[in-house]
């Protein structure tokens, strides 16, 4: 969570640090600030609580400029959303300056360290303790103060730092949040993610723990925590500075929900015939492995239960366990060298997923991620890593990366079941053909929005939505829900349809929405009965899927999706509710990108 971004070069860098922050307002949005080196040889601070619309109006009133700054958007963790814990922070004599993105457990040590040493604190926050430490530490040599501030930090960090006395450099440093570092024409970048910079830039290095980049305008060099130069490799990123755009959409939501048709086919292609993740499953000896265990958060969560399925119908896989990450990675799982340990986790970041690979690790397990960000610790750290080719995905609720990781999850177990033997070629072709299909079929159903925005507009005074599915149906009812309920507010629950008489059917009242999900045809009789008791008991129900000969009337409303194979049904019918929750949001009149709470990269625990 937070986001950090630092410029020094030829240009001011009020402008491009702001913009900066818009591209990574999804990691927080309770306050922003901003620091600049200014011509007065000293920093000029705006911080302020809210949105960073808040912080352009009031830096609208200052003149503010220099070509050296740096600025943070903030979801917070110590201390409320305000101006006074916004970073930038300071030390008391305003030398050292200083963004923070992640959680100095010892802050309290520290601070009553320097409490007693008759330092004054100006926040609640934990990152504050770094300013004044370093200040408190300064003799001169800014690097040398750095690391002898790092070597007493205990948590994570990614830091951008600014001394008074070395107007000309910008300090970074990490560890176990992510920073890269951008070198453009005009100047050098630090920031928290790749489309913060990509306006000015796509050549950039990734800061690995405990590296120190010095940043000037014409140079980057890199240090280890000895002071000793090290040499790091520019990578040159291959999403553009348009795919970071709305592009016209209202929302970035929207706009990534329509992108699904493209980034299937270029996973797909990654994945299928030939390209980077083709060689990469090739290489995985799945006989070598006696259990699967996939382990993610939220909606990469929910991709991980819906391949749960797909692994054990096909593969006839003995275990495949599918856990929570922050679950996982306490509770001393019992694997070894004989599992395969599945990561998924779209910015590559997420605290309690980092975890969950490093404990798999440490127990000699092999672990495989499914990583959008390219560069990011899981993809880095994993032993084998599949890429979707999502792009950069802004809205907080994920839409097109939760596709790709879905697709990247069915290509793996019709190759893993090919490799067992337990499915004969034949079929393999046919599955892999009709994975084929599915950005077509994706296509179809944006072409036919309008029901759904309608139906849409008519839940959005719903107390309560709930989702039914059974088997795959019910895995993906889940990721409908979490969908819902994370954009548009509205309490939701997901359930097993044969799970519904033991208990959450008591909740259905006149006029409740269920949302039933049908595209498993062995099945389709037992959907059907749960729709059918809960309409008996007042219930409106919004059917989706391809069971065929059902029509819309009375209380049973129906939106058909394109023939698929079941297994791969998630794919249609995830779209569905992604464009259901989207305009029932959109509606309500809801900030979709950025809702209340929440962050998109959860870098801390
Ligand atoms: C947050 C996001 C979700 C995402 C989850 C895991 O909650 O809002 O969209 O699924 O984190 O993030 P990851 O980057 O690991 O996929």
């Amino acid at each position: 969570m937070c986001g950090i971004i630092g410029y020094v070069g030829n240009e001011n860098a009020v402008p491009i640090i702001v913009d900066g922050l818009k591209k990574l307002e999804y990691r927080g949005y309770d306050s922003a600030g901003i620091a600049v080196y200014g011509e007065s040889g000293l920093f000029d601070v705006v911080k302020q609580k809210g949105r960073l619309a808040a912080l352009e109006d009031k830096l609208s009133g200052f003149a503010v400029k220099g070509i050296m700054g740096i600025g943070h958007t903030r979801w917070a963790t110590h201390g409320e959303p305000s101006d006074a814990n916004s970073h930038p922070h300071l030390g008391t004599g305003g030398k050292i300056a200083v963004v923070h993105n992640g959680i100095i457990e010892n802050y309290k040590q520290l601070k009553e360290y320097l409490l007693k040493k008759g330092i004054c604190f100006a926040s609640q926050t934990d990152s504050e303790v770094i300013a004044q430490l370093a200040e408190y530490y300064y003799n001169g040599d800014i690097m040398e103060t750095i690391i002898k501030v790092a070597n007493r930090l205990e948590g994570s960090y990614a830091l951008g730092i600014m001394c008074t006395d070395d107007p000309d450099r910008l300090i970074a440093i990490k560890k176990d949040n992510p920073l890269i570092i951008g070198v453009s024409e005009h100047g050098s970048f630090i920031a928290s993610d790749v489309p913060a910079v990509l306006k000015h830039t796509n050549r950039v290095y990734y800061l690995g723990d405990k590296e120190i980049a010095v940043l000037k305008k014409d140079s980057v060099s890199f240090y280890n925590i000895d002071r000793e130069p090290i040499e790091k490799t520019l990578e040159r990123i291959t999403w553009s500075a348009g795919s970071a755009e709305k592009g016209g959409y209202e929302h970035f939501m929207l706009k990534e929900i329509m992108e699904q048709p493209k980034v299937l086919r270029d996973t797909i292609a990654s994945a299928l015939n030939s390209g980077e993740n083709k060689t990469v499953i090739d290489k995985l000896e799945i006989e070598r492995y006696n259990k699967i265990v996939i382990t993610a958060c939220g909606s990469a969560y929910n991709a991980g239960f819906a391949a749960k399925y797909i692994f054990e119908r096909l593969c006839r896989f003995p275990s495949v366990e599918v856990e929570l990450a922050s679950e996982f990675r306490y509770k001393d799982a019992v694997i070894d060298s004989k599992t395969l340990v599945i990561l998924i986790s779209q910015s590559g970041e997420t605290a309690d997923t980092i975890a969950a690979m490093r404990e798999a690790k440490s127990k000699g397990s092999d672990t495989l991620s499914i990583v959008n960000v390219v560069g990011s610790t899981i993809a880095k750290e994993a032993d084998y890593c599949l890429f979707t080719a999502a792009g950069p995905e802004i809205a907080v609720a994920t839409t097109k990366a939760f596709s790709t990781q879905l697709v990247l999850l069915y290509i793996l177990a019709i190759r893993f079941a090919a490799r067992l033997g337990r499915i004969t070629p034949e079929y393999e072709r046919e599955l892999s053909h009709q994975i084929t299909t599915l950005p077509d079929k994706a296509a179809q159903i944006l072409e036919q929005i309008d029901f759904i925005q309608k139906y849409a507009s008519e839940s959005v005074g719903s107390k309560s939505i709930f989702f039914i599915g059974r088997n795959i149906d019910y895995a993906i009812a889940l990721e409908g829900s979490l969908k819902l309920k994370e954009i548009s507010y509205i309490h939701s629950e997901a359930y097993a349809g044969g799970e519904l008489k033991h208990g959450t059917i008591s909740l259905i009242e006149e006029e409740t929405l269920v949302v039933a999900l049908s595209n498993c045809p062995s099945l389709y009789g037992k959907i059907m009965s749960n729709i059918e008791q809960v309409i008996s008991r007042g219930a409106k129900v919004l059917m989706i899927g391809n069971q065929p000969k059902i029509k819309s009337d009375g209380k049973l409303s129906h939106i058909p999706l394109p023939e698929i194979c079941e297994l791969f049904s998630p794919s249609l019918s995830v779209i569905v509710m992604q464009l259901f929750s989207y305009y029932t949001a959109a509606n309500k009149g809801l900030d979709i990108d950025k809702p209340r709470n929440l962050a998109k990269s959860v870098t801390v625990e």
